[in-house]
């Protein structure tokens, strides 16, 4: 299985299996966008919970956030988003079609890196560059990504909004309120998760890059003259985060990102890329933002961002180090690390070895037979008891026990647990693994 297959198996999984669903199916779709199903829902929050209990609740330097997604258009103008917010954007001259420039020139082979828009239309000129239609295309031009809305029945300039393009700001313009409601000693955190929208050029690769999608960001304030420490420490804790997600290391890849291809407002950066079978692309990434946003809000708002040292008059505009998480991206890093293909007793067999606390189903329980009520009614009574104790429990009697086995192992259920006659003599029940195929019987109260 190359790559491409495994990724068009991996989509083809997500929407047959009920995790992932192109946006607005029904309709045709809608570019860019995509609906998580039932499955697909409790795979994202066992993610989203695991990176809140890991940076929220279990450090006592975190506070966390959940701003609202409209805001005021100030913060974009502050932020620099209205301003430099932008995509390379380049036309086919006889469609229309719009491209992501850079997109365009390393699909065929160049590099772009640090080249500004004349660099780009320069390669375009001189290497006869086409559109993937074959027809020339446009100067390369920048596109801003915020998509804009006004709020209020009246529309006019002032009543302009965007969808936030990063739940960063919602952490920035808190900080004050934060720091006047708790007194929080320096280094400390504010953490938000929630949605993002940014209006791609060329949404693509599922959904690696879509136009709404899910952030989990933490801003976190330190002394100026210490930001190397901090930004060490979440360098250390980026990594206990793919970890804690189950990627296997040889997968994942710092880059350091030079210069000219950093964010506006970033003094370092570091990418995490993991080896998506897209190819190694962006998975989250560690940036030093300094004062750039408390520095704009306090330049733009008047009010004052700055932190006093307790006990002394020492007094500035803390710095930021910035790990920003994308949930999307990490639920596909998941699958691509979790589908296997394997073969049992000569046939071919397709599982998602899902770490235990990611899979959306725990244990499946069955009855041998469905049309035994003496088993259906025990099975019955060890699913109720499962289930109060662990919740994301499936009760499945769809089908013969071979096809129960290959649809749980498709989901990545770790363990099924099926009732059979020796269970009404004995009380033990078969639990079989998913990776191993391996079974054994047990008590249920062992399970
Ligand atoms: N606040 C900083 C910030 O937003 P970014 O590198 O633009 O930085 C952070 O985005 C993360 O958000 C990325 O590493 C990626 O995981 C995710 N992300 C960004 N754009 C995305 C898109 N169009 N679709 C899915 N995830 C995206």
């Amino acid at each position: 299985m190359n790559d491409q297959q495994k990724m068009e198996n991996i989509v083809s999984l997500a929407k047959r299996r009920g995790f992932i669903y192109p946006g607005s199916d029904v309709y045709g779709g809608l570019s860019g966008t995509w609906d998580f199903g039932p499955l697909g829902v409790t795979l994202k929050r066992n993610i989203m919970q695991l990176w809140w209990k890991m940076f929220v609740e279990e450090r006592d330097d975190m506070y966390g956030v959940d701003a609202a997604i409209l805001m005021n258009q100030k913060v974009w103008q502050a932020s620099g988003h209205v301003a430099t917010f932008t995509d390379p954007l380049v036309e086919d001259e006889v469609t229309h079609l719009r491209y992501r420039a850079d997109h365009l020139l390393k699909d065929a082979g160049y590099s772009v890196d640090g080249l500004s828009l004349a660099d780009m239309t320069k390669l375009i000129r001189d290497n006869n560059v086409k559109s993937p239609a074959g027809n020339d295309l446009s100067d390369v031009r920048t596109f801003n990504m915020m998509f804009k809305t006004t709020v209020g029945p009246v529309e006019d300039e002032s009543s302009v909004s965007y969808l936030r393009p990063e739940t960063a700001q919602g952490i920035f313009t808190n900080y004050k309120n934060v720091l006047d409601s708790f007194y929080p000693d320096l280094p400390f955190g504010l953490a938000q998760q929630g949605k993002a929208f940014r209006n791609e050029i060329s949404p693509r690769d599922f959904i690696f890059r879509s136009r709404e999608f899910e952030q989990m960001e933490i801003e976190y304030f330190v002394d100026p003259t210490k930001w190397e420490e901090s930004f060490e420490h979440w360098r250390k804790q980026v990594w206990a985060w793919t970890t804690a997600l189950g990627l296997p290391t040889e997968s994942v890849h710092e880059l350091e990102v030079p210069e000219n291809d950093r964010a506006h407002y970033s003094k370092r950066t570091i990418d995490f890329e993991f080896d998506f079978p897209i190819g190694r692309e962006e998975l989250l990434g560690l940036a030093y933002r300094t004062d750039f946003d408390l520095g704009n809000i306090q330049r733009e708002s008047g009010k004052n961002m700055e932190y006093t040292i307790k006990g002394t008059n020492n007094k500035f505009v803390p710095h930021v180090i910035e790990p920003s998480f994308g949930v999307e991206r990490a639920v596909m890093a998941v699958l691509s690390s979790a589908y296997t293909e394997d073969e049992v007793n000569g046939e071919k067999r397709i599982f998602l070895k899902l770490p235990e606390h990611l899979a959306p189903v725990k244990l499946a329980v069955s009855p041998l037979l469905k049309n035994k009520p003496e088993l259906v009614e025990k099975a019955r009574a060890i699913y109720a008891d499962l289930k109060k104790k662990y919740g994301a429990v499936m009760w499945d009697d769809n089908g013969n026990i071979g096809k129960r086995y290959r649809r749980q192992d498709e989901i990545g259920t770790p363990k099924c647990i099926v009732v059979d006659f020796t269970t009404l003599e004995d009380g033990t029940v078969t639990v079989r693994d998913r990776d191993t195929t391996e079974q054994k019987r047990v008590q249920p109260s062992e399970l």
